[in-house]
């Protein structure tokens, strides 16, 4: 920690996805974020680790630097753990977890750098350390150097707090934000998405536009730190007010199921009034009345072989609707490849990096306004 009270804060993301993120803590006024591998870093107090878990789309969740030293021993390892200030940041009544990992380092055993630190923890401070603890204490040693971060988090940012029913591919809702953000989606403008599943790309843009910020309803594990103001975190929760948008949100899928779950996410997080949800197909879709805007969209990506043809016919039936029907519209596609992108003829611009996505690598394919 900085004399000033200040440290560093790490808010983690997906590889290929730390300049979009980087942007966003930008936007959201976070002194000189520095996009880094995995993630974002920044200084800041408390009260910024309280606003990045509440106002953050794009991270998976929010680390707190509380000490780095170099170790080469595990009896070190304890030793120098002892010494952290642990009773400032965690509460005696709270559990903890511990993880640790370990990369290019004298110290290779992550399991026995975890019990050393649990050690520390139990014995200095009478704490108890359980795997299902909310609150975890996060080790990484890379090159003998040791840092000691707390998952300020707990549940991963991607889950709002409003979405129970899920269909069965969703995009993870902080990587459904970062490729909004890609696509220059800024919350003035339509949003389309023809096989919604669960709907995230509506919901999460339909919230953009309506400035209800994501961790809105949930809880967070820093909520049960030493160092939470609850009063300080309620006013900073409260100023944070909504506005109705001046544009609609769409979403249709061919799946009945899938209709009736975006509709009942939607309404769980506030925002059934600004958006609409119809169960169509692709060759169904028409573009909805008003200005043009986004159409975002993760068509199925098939991982079976034999699934090749059925998926390019369809990747063709969905880039013949938007060329005929959505005049004026920009395109994001999400799929795993780029042969698939081309079989919709859509006139894409060259793509960035592949993103992991659920096993898979997903890249983001976009067109400028369709003519
Ligand atoms: C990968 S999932 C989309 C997941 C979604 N983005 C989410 O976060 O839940 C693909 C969706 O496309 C829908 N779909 C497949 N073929 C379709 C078609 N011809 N017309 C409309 N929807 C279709 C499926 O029902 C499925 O919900």
């Amino acid at each position: 920690m900085k004399r000033d009270g200040s440290f560093e804060i790490f808010m983690a993301t997906a590889p290929g996805l730390e300049t979009t993120l980087c942007d966003e803590a930008k936007a959201n006024g976070f002194r000189a974020p520095k996009a880094v591998d995995g993630g974002v870093r920044i200084e800041g107090r408390w009260h910024d680790v309280w606003r990045a878990n509440l106002v953050m789309r794009g991270a998976s969740r929010v680390l707190a630097r509380i000490d780095a030293f170099r170790v080469t021993h595990l009896t070190d390892l304890e030793k120098r753990a002892r010494r952290i200030p642990w009773s400032d940041i965690l509460r005696r009544d709270v559990p903890v977890h511990v993880e640790a990992t370990c990369k290019s380092s004298r110290i290779y055993h992550s399991g026995a750098a975890a019990q050393r630190i649990e050690n520390a923890i139990r014995e200095e401070l009478g704490i108890t350390v359980s795997e299902e603890a909310e609150v975890g204490v996060r080790a990484r040693i890379d090159k003998d150097l040791c840092t000691i971060s707390i998952d300020t988090s707990g549940e991963l940012l991607h889950k709002r707090g409003s979405k129970e029913a899920v269909s069965k591919a969703p995009m993870r809702e902080n990587l459904a934000a970062l490729f909004l953000r890609q696509c220059g989606y800024d919350g003035s403008e339509p949003v389309v998405d023809p096989m919604c599943g669960s709907g995230t790309f509506v919901i999460e843009a339909a919230e953009i536009a309506a400035g209800l910020v994501p961790g809105r309803t949930r809880s967070f594990a820093f909520e049960q730190l030493a160092t939470f103001d609850g009063e300080a975190w309620q006013k900073l929760r409260a100023s944070k007010i909504p506005t109705p948008p001046s544009v609609r949100f769409y979403g249709s899928d061919r799946d009945a199921g899938a209709v009736a779950m975006s509709r009942a996410n939607a309404e769980r997080a506030g925002i059934a009034a600004f958006t609409q949800f119809e169960q169509r197909t692709i060759s169904e879709l028409m573009a909805p009345e008003g200005p043009p805007g986004l159409v975002i969209i993760n068509p199925p990506y098939g991982a079976r072989i034999g699934d090749r043809k059925r998926l390019q016919s369809l990747y063709r039936a969905l880039g013949q609707t938007l060329s005929a029907k959505f005049a004026g519209w920009r395109v994001g596609l999400i799929t795993t490849e780029a042969s698939l992108a081309g079989a919709t003829g859509l006139p894409f611009k060259p793509h960035g990096a592949p993103v992991p996505h659920g096993g898979l690598r997903v890249t983001l394919f976009q067109t400028g306004p369709l003519s």
